[in-house]
């Protein structure tokens, strides 16, 4: 057990302890406390349509699963036999039918995880094996909540509410659905799936890292650059990695905010004004018009954010309509699946670019993220030698403008999401009451 003094000494204002990224105690610890604690992504109820749909995923360490019960809500239930513990539904996505059963015994559960059955329960007789005894049914998770079809859960009775928890984040998927002319989103097909040989931290902290874009994907935005001057123009494919070329100059003016928790948002870096120039956002904006007019879709439209930040879950990104859900699985190993959207209603073509821009920026095969998971790794390798113990979060600190609710940076180079991020996980890991943390001041 790690003290808390020891955990408090390991966050500074302007720095953090390297054992914050490689000691297997504080990821154990952060299971529990962050992980065990927070509001986490589960997925979206388009992924369980009808009775008994279910999706599996896993909540920090802990494996889980939704299921679309009989009565039409959304469970969130530990994926767990309450005979003799056996993981009871497998990998993936499908339909459990009218209840579960379980592979090993055969014990069934109905779809909100109360016990349905055991066979040949003449065995049972003058023992205390009670099916209405809640020791007989699978758990589930403290609390569920959901935002606009987004599925969160919180394994603490305790807490703020989910609406309180997103904070200054939930407008980011407020917009992801009104880009939709009927305000709803869906998944599409599978996930992305990357997996990083890094803690799970230092992703949160290079998606609004834009100190690294040019220097990091110096190789795809000068091949995105040279295509471009070969054929005369620049189109969506080869802009979207352009963009990181950007000089100094230009990623200093831009605004980054810092919520409680360790949430925020980045503005965005492709010129909105091209976007309406250009066809799929014109019968983007013409379809949403016709829908909630003309002034309303502009303001929708025009929200030009780059990556959202909601800690502990992962990066939805509304404008590209993705969600990047980031699940650690070691001190040393995280894996991220990334979730497609299509805003129902749209044109075809939005969903077309949504693909585009994931095939070609974070996909397994892109040219842009192998760069990033690279650093990661020599992140983790660094750290892991005896070379120094602190890692620097000084750019710009104490230069930022506190708000009621968080701050925003005075510069777009800041390193204050960072150290909003390491001021929510040091509340986490401090706090005495579960929920509390979340209220992180930045
Ligand atoms: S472990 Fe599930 S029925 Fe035995
Ligand atoms: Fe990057």
């Amino acid at each position: 057990m790690i003290a808390d003094d020891e955990l408090a000494a390991l966050v500074r204002p302007d720095s953090v302890n390297k054992r914050v990224y490689t000691d297997p105690a504080i990821f154990a610890l952060e299971m529990e406390r962050i992980y065990g604690r927070a509001w986490i992504y589960v997925g979206h109820d388009s992924q369980v349509p009808n009775t008994g749909d279910y999706h599996t995923t896993r909540l920090g360490d802990q494996d889980v699963v939704m299921v679309r019960a009989a009565d039409g809500a959304v469970k969130v239930l530990y994926n767990r036999c309450p005979h003799k513990g056996a993981k009871l539904v497998s990998e993936g996505d499908g339909c459990a039918g009218k209840f579960f059963r379980c592979p090993y015994h055969a014990w069934t559960f109905k779809l909100d995880g109360t016990h349905l059955g055991a066979p040949m329960r003449d065995g049972f007789e003058g023992t205390a094996y009670d099916p209405t005894n809640p020791q007989f049914s699978m758990a589930p998770v403290a609390r569920v909540d959901s935002y606009r079809g987004f599925v969160f859960a919180s394994q603490s009775a305790e807490g703020p509410s989910l609406r309180d928890f997103l904070g200054g984040v939930a407008s980011s998927i407020d917009n992801l659905c009104d880009r939709s002319p009927v305000g709803e989103v869906e998944v599409v097909g599978g996930v992305f799936r990357v997996l990083q040989e890094s803690n799970w931290k230092v992703f949160y902290e290079n998606l609004h890292d834009t100190m690294h874009a040019r220097v990091t994907h110096e190789s795809s935005f000068r091949a995105a650059r040279d295509e471009a001057a070969a054929i005369g123009e620049m189109p969506f494919e080869l802009l979207i990695q352009d963009g990181n070329g950007e000089p100094y100059t230009f990623w200093e003016k831009l605004e980054l905010r810092a919520y409680r928790g360790g949430h925020g948002y980045m503005e965005g870096i492709f010129d909105p004004g091209a976007a309406t120039r250009d066809p799929v956002a014109r019968a983007h904006f013409e379809c949403l018009s016709e829908a909630v007019g003309e002034e309303r879709a502009r303001e929708v439209l025009g929200m030009n954010r780059h990556n959202t930040i909601l800690y502990g879950s992962g990066s939805p990104h509304n404008v590209f309509q993705q969600f990047r859900v980031i699940r650690p699985l070691a001190v040393d190993r995280t894996l991220i699946e990334i979730q497609l959207f299509r805003c129902k209603g749209a044109p075809d073509a939005v969903f077309d670019r949504a693909l585009t821009y994931a095939n070609l920026i974070n996909s397994p095969s892109s040219n842009v993220m192998p760069d990033d998971v690279e650093l990661y790794r020599r992140c983790q390798q660094g750290n892991n030698t005896r070379g120094g113990e602190w890692v620097s979060l000084h750019r710009y600190a104490g230069t930022d403008r506190m708000l009621p609710d968080g701050a925003v940076s005075t510069n777009g180079t800041s390193e204050l999401p960072m150290r909003n991020q390491f001021a929510a996980w040091r509340e986490y890991m401090l706090a005495d009451v579960p929920g509390e943390a979340a209220h992180a001041a930045a």
